[in-house]
């Protein structure tokens, strides 16, 4: 590999990266083998495959791989490969197989499980070295599968910290966000929106945390939301939501940041149990949990007021709106963000309803505040495209972080601490020996 151990170290800081770690493509080519080689990433939610013979399409990093359901109601994650041709499977997108996958090339036919069943004209391959009950013509399940609350994970490396504790102080979002659930579950519902970016994955994750873009890069959409609130005399919910980023700096800088190992993270407002009842949607909700684990259980489960959670390599679960932005690294710069919103079995349907109208309001295509972002990630990728300059500055608060048993707390809500832990993290990843199984034959 043309890049050093390090030259790559030399690119992080304590307190700013190089900008060849955005658009670098031989960078992004030791990313997808040492960071998407080897972390748990979210491959897709069970509920997505509900039936024996669903499967769905994802991808980790640049391998494109199907989700199943198999008749023992197993999920398998493999790659998308016949062994015959090399022929991808199934197209993108989603389905049900019936009792088994076929190549669309000559046939070769797959237990969900991804085992061989049959190859078409047998007798011509007998006597030769072709072996039906060997791995090596069967498709190659991903090292690793699990899953944490019905979020399917793999990993392409059989080695590793097992999923919960990869994910660290991370899983509490994800259980949270189950915990809202009077059946303890959620499951996609409706289709999943995609966006593609032109700019480097890492960008969005550093953009999620980042409280001191929102009344500048979103002054448009909170502007257009206060005036349009004037001209109606109330705020209703889809402009409360907008009007939110207009907050002013000291607001954000209550918000606390929390940075776990492996680059994860979440920001979280002062724990609220008056959020629980403040309005008649989480009123109704709060009362549907209220039956199920008393009152002191759901005002605790719907206070935890988490805004965006990192899972660094996957994306970001929101909790109280009930969406996952999944992010897929496509190139050094590109990026397909697809997302999905959960509805909270047993919850009444107006908390979905509202769910939706977040998605459609925020982080859909056809969103106001979204496109704010988008146009300036792409100004971050063309700009560091240009001979002005080599370093990315991280420097807000650096050195007042505060180091606790269960991660780094950042001392203000404004802090570069977020983005300081995932280049840590980054570092750590791209220092390591990459992923062997990878590479094999
Ligand atoms: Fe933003």
């Amino acid at each position: 590999m043309s890049i050093s151990n390090e030259e790559i170290a030399g690119l992080v800081r304590p307190d700013s990266v190089h900008k060849r770690v955005y658009t670098d493509p031989e960078i992004f080519k030791l990313e997808m083998d040492r960071i998407y080689g080897q972390a748990w990433i979210y491959v897709g939610h069970e509920s997505q495959v509900k039936n024996p013979g669903d499967y769905i399409t994802s991808r980790i990093g640049d391998q494109d791989v199907i989700m199943t359901r198999d008749s023992d109601g197993k999920i398998n994650v493999l790659y998308n490969r016949c062994v015959h041709k090399g022929a991808q499977l199934v197209s993108q997108g989603s389905g049900n197989a019936g009792k088994f996958l076929r190549c669309p090339y000559h046939a070769w036919a797959y237990k969900l499980s991804g085992e061989l069943l049959a190859v078409p004209l047998r007798r011509g391959m007998e006597g030769t070295s072709f072996d039906k009950s060997h791995p090596d013509f069967s498709m190659r399940p991903l090292a690793r599968v699990d899953s944490f609350c019905g979020f399917v994970f793999a990993s392409q490396s059989p080695e590793g910290p097992d999923l919960l504790t990869f994910l660290d102080g991370a899983a509490s979002s994800i259980q949270n966000l189950c915990d809202r659930s009077p059946e303890g579950e959620v499951e996609v519902v409706g289709g999943v929106f995609q966006v593609m970016q032109e700019s480097n994955w890492k960008v969005f994750y550093e953009n999620l945390h980042d409280t001191m873009h929102a009344p500048i890069t979103h002054e448009s959409s909170f502007m257009a939301a206060r005036d349009e609130a004037e001209h109606l005399g109330e705020k209703p919910f889809e402009l409360l939501i907008m009007d939110g980023n207009g907050e002013p700096y000291e607001f954000w800088e209550k918000l606390e940041l929390r940075a776990y190992k492996n680059g994860h993270g979440y920001m979280e407002a002062i724990f609220d149990p008056a959020a629980a009842t403040r309005d008649p949607v989480s009123r109704a909700h709060f009362e549907s949990l209220a039956k199920v684990h008393g009152e002191e259980k759901a005002r605790e489960i719907l206070g935890m007021n988490r805004h965006n959670t990192v899972i660094y390599g996957s994306g970001s679960p929101h909790t109280v709106f009930q969406q996952f932005r999944v992010i897929r690294p496509i190139s050094a710069n590109r990026t397909l963000i697809e997302i999905q919103t959960f509805r909270l079995k047993g919850a009444p349907d107006e908390v979905f309803d509202r769910a939706l109208t977040y998605t459609n309001i925020i982080n859909s295509p056809s969103s106001n505040v979204m496109p704010d972002d988008i146009e300036v990630y792409r100004r971050c990728q063309d700009g560091n495209m240009t001979r002005g300059g080599d370093w990315v500055s991280q420097h807000r608060y650096a050195g007042t972080d505060k180091e606790t048993p269960e991660g780094t707390v950042s001392t203000n809500g404004t802090s570069e601490l977020p983005m300081r832990n995932q280049f840590a993290a980054w570092k750590q990843y791209m220092l390591s020996g990459g992923n062997a199984q990878s590479q094999e034959k």
